[in-house]
């Protein structure tokens, strides 16, 4: 295990919370919930542990299998006993793409619009129903077959927030294909990376897009990437690029940027005419036939492709959605997520589609036009459940309350958190002014590896504590372990582990066993590991700590360490670099690079700059180190191993809590690191 425990900085951030205080859910919500009260979540939860088979099964009558299966949920999480694994109504067939669309369709959902389509400009929008998706997923799934996509294959997804990703992710999950959707941030060595990990033969892109005002042009890196995977002997034989800039808006004082073709390059809307009337049948999938890879960072530097199955994914994604925003049939959902991460896959796309909900889809940033555009969106559309991100609630709270003024938000009634623990104040901002002290808050902790929240509040039921996570979700079972693996039970701060599965699981690391093993179920024995620290108090609220590993949160947002260092080192003056998190008012942490120079070299703002553009090339903007402070040498034990706790305390300017240093080779480095950091501020 390593050094670093990475933990949100929350002093001086309770402002205007009582010690202990605690919100009930407002009393209308109550009522009409899925899950009213709180003792009723404690009947329902021991329900779902203890006739786990029964309570999922019940879940998964709701939804449409071509064939049912007798078997519930079967696992084995201990290395001794044998391979690990979970499975989920094993020999059972269903498709996930026919339960969004062709269930709903018999439901009598066709006319009712699946997604408002909101683009970067406010007066971009559209709406698309339950039938015209249908239909543009059917259309989609045969332009794929017919660019020789078939069940099994991997298709690279690499597209702005618009409806033609929503499009393809279908469309593959159609015909058994898997996506791996890459986020529309990452650079051409990432995206080409993930083309050649999952041997990719079809890549679908746009010309570019606008984030705000400035522009960007995804054909050029994807380009760039198809290039790269074929010096790895992975050739992509189709690029299908959406000609979305056509049909924007474009902002004021920008310009289009020039789009190259290359000689794979097919239009998206010329194929999609080409397949008008094309049949393409769903395929009709095993319960566990991989559905989806989605990258996540990995501790050891090489992102690890988290796989996802077909039945236990969709169930869980469809349960969760329902008792965590208590969705309701009237409901305007809008998740601000980018369909990039996992959380766009679950409560964007997945999960609302199979409640049957009317969704919000975002192409833009929360401060453009200006930082009203959240809650201008929010009255526009009467959104009932918002779910986004404690780095956009800080990010929008520091721009002052002006932004809110104008805005009613009165149809608010849940507003979800996701990807980082959230400091008081900006539970209180989104409680007390963006909800009107009128709205339940749930703080949904989850992984990519989990498919779907683990650990939330429920709208209806539980009472609430700004900043902790709270409660299981029905069937998690959450367990904190000391550092010896001993249980620790009542209150107390450990490492959060699972122990027993849940439907929605990942089932892999794409291609890597050991290190599925090794990275989740090895720390330790019999335990599903997720990286985190958590605490839970007396009333059994769990609150997260922040990892325990090498990885760092950056705005909701994992990154490997090891994967910055490696970006850094590879410049020709850098010898040596350690990154560690820093924290952040808004981001909650962010990358801080030390870094030791060859020889003769000096730091200067040239080659800051230049270190900062190859952790760009290599990774992608958001890994880029707000600082890089030059070390003329790196605190390490005698066995050689770098002490980031030490250079976590430095980064952070409070070296006064750096311990014993005896151990440490030369501990007059610290010295010298404290100084440069301070000569740099
Ligand atoms: O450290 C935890 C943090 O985000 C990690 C998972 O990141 P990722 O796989 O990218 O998925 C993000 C969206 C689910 C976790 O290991 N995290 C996520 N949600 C919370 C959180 N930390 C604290 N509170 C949360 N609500």
């Amino acid at each position: 295990m390593s050094d670093v425990h990475v933990k949100f900085n929350l002093a001086n951030d309770n402002e205007g919370l009582e010690d202990d205080e605690i919100f009930l859910p407002p009393a209308p919500l109550l009522a009409g919930a899925h899950v009213s009260g709180l003792q009723s979540y404690h009947e329902i939860y021991a329900n779902s542990i203890n006739n786990s088979d029964e309570f999922w099964k019940t879940v998964a009558s709701e939804l449409h299998f071509e064939q049912g299966s007798s078997k519930g949920l079967e696992w084995n999480f201990d290395a001794k006993k044998g391979d690990i694994y979970c499975k989920f109504m094993d020999g059972a067939k269903t498709n996930i793409s026919y339960n969004c669309l062709e269930r709903n369709l018999k439901r009598g959902l066709g006319n009712k619009i699946a997604y408002i389509f909101e683009g970067n400009e406010p007066s971009d929008s559209s709406t698309i129903t339950y039938s015209e998706l249908h239909a543009q997923v059917v259309q989609f799934s045969a332009v794929l077959r017919s660019h020789g996509v078939k069940r099994g294959d991997v298709v690279a997804l690499y597209l702005p927030m618009i409806p033609e990703l929503a499009v393809a992710m279908l469309a593959c999950a159609r015909i058994g294909a898997m996506h791996s959707v890459v986020f529309a941030g990452f650079s051409a060595e990432s995206l080409s990376a993930r083309i050649v990990d999952a041997q990719c033969k079809v890549l679908v892109t746009a010309d570019g897009m606008f984030r705000g005002q400035k522009s960007i042009n995804l054909k050029t890196i994807a380009n760039s990437a198809v290039k790269l995977a074929k010096s790895e002997n992975v050739e992509v034989s189709s690029l299908i690029m959406v000609e979305h800039l056509k049909r924007v808006t474009v902002p004021e004082g920008s310009s289009l940027p020039k789009i190259d073709s290359t000689e794979i390059d097919a239009i998206y809307e010329n194929e999609m005419e080409k397949c008008r009337n094309v049949e393409s049948e769903v395929e009709w999938m095993d319960a566990e036939s991989p559905l989806f890879l989605l990258y996540t960072s990995g501790s050891t530097g090489k992102p690890k492709g988290i796989q996802h199955t077909t039945a236990g994914y969709m169930t869980y994604a469809f349960a969760t959605t329902k008792y965590t925003f208590d969705a309701q049939p009237d409901d305007i959902y809008w998740c601000t997520a980018d369909c990039g991460w996992i959380t766009g896959h679950t409560y964007l796309l997945y999960g609302p589609l199979l409640n049957g909900l009317q969704g919000i889809w975002f192409e833009g940033v929360p401060s453009y036009p200006n930082a009203s555009r959240f809650w201008d969106v929010t009255d526009k559309y009467g959104v009932t459940k918002l779910y986004t991100s404690p780095t956009a609630a800080r990010a929008l709270m520091a721009m002052g309350d002006e932004f809110l003024a104008g805005t009613s938000r009165a149809t608010l009634k849940v507003i979800g958190t996701v990807g980082e623990p959230i400091n008081p104040a900006a539970w209180l901002w989104l409680y007390k002014k963006v909800g009107n002290s009128n709205v339940s808050i749930v703080d949904t902790y989850w992984q990519t590896e989990t498919g779907g929240h683990m650990i939330t509040c429920l709208p209806g039921a539980t009472p609430m504590k700004p900043g902790a996570a709270s409660m299981p979700m029905f069937g998690a079972s959450p367990v904190l372990l000391d550092s010896e693996g001993r249980v620790i039970e009542g209150p107390g701060e450990g490492n959060l582990c699972f122990d027993r599965a849940w439907p929605g699981m990942m089932r892999g690391v794409f291609g890597d066993y050991e290190r599925f093993v090794k990275t989740y179920f090895a720390p330790f024995g019999g335990y599903y590991f997720t990286g985190d620290g958590a605490r839970r108090d007396e009333d059994g609220y769990l609150w997260i700590t922040g990892r325990v590993d090498d990885l760092m949160n950056v705005s909701g947002h994992l990154l490997s360490t090891a994967e910055i260092e490696s970006a850094l080192v590879a410049h020709e003056k850098v010898a040596e670099a350690a990154v560690v998190a820093a924290p952040h008012d808004i981001k909650g942490s962010f990358p801080y690079a030390f870094v030791t120079l060859n020889v003769g070299e000096r730091i200067n703002p040239q080659l800051i700059a230049e270190l900062k553009k190859m952790v760009r090339e290599k990774i992608g903007a958001l890994a880029v180190p707000d600082i890089i402070q030059e070390a003329p040498g790196l605190p390490k034990t005698r066995s050689g191993k770098v002490t980031r706790r030490i250079l976590r305390k430095i980064a952070e300017g409070t070296e006064s809590g750096i311990g014993d240093t005896t151990t440490l080779v030369d501990e007059s480095v610290i010295k010298q690191l404290i100084s440069g950091r301070s000569a740099r501020a």
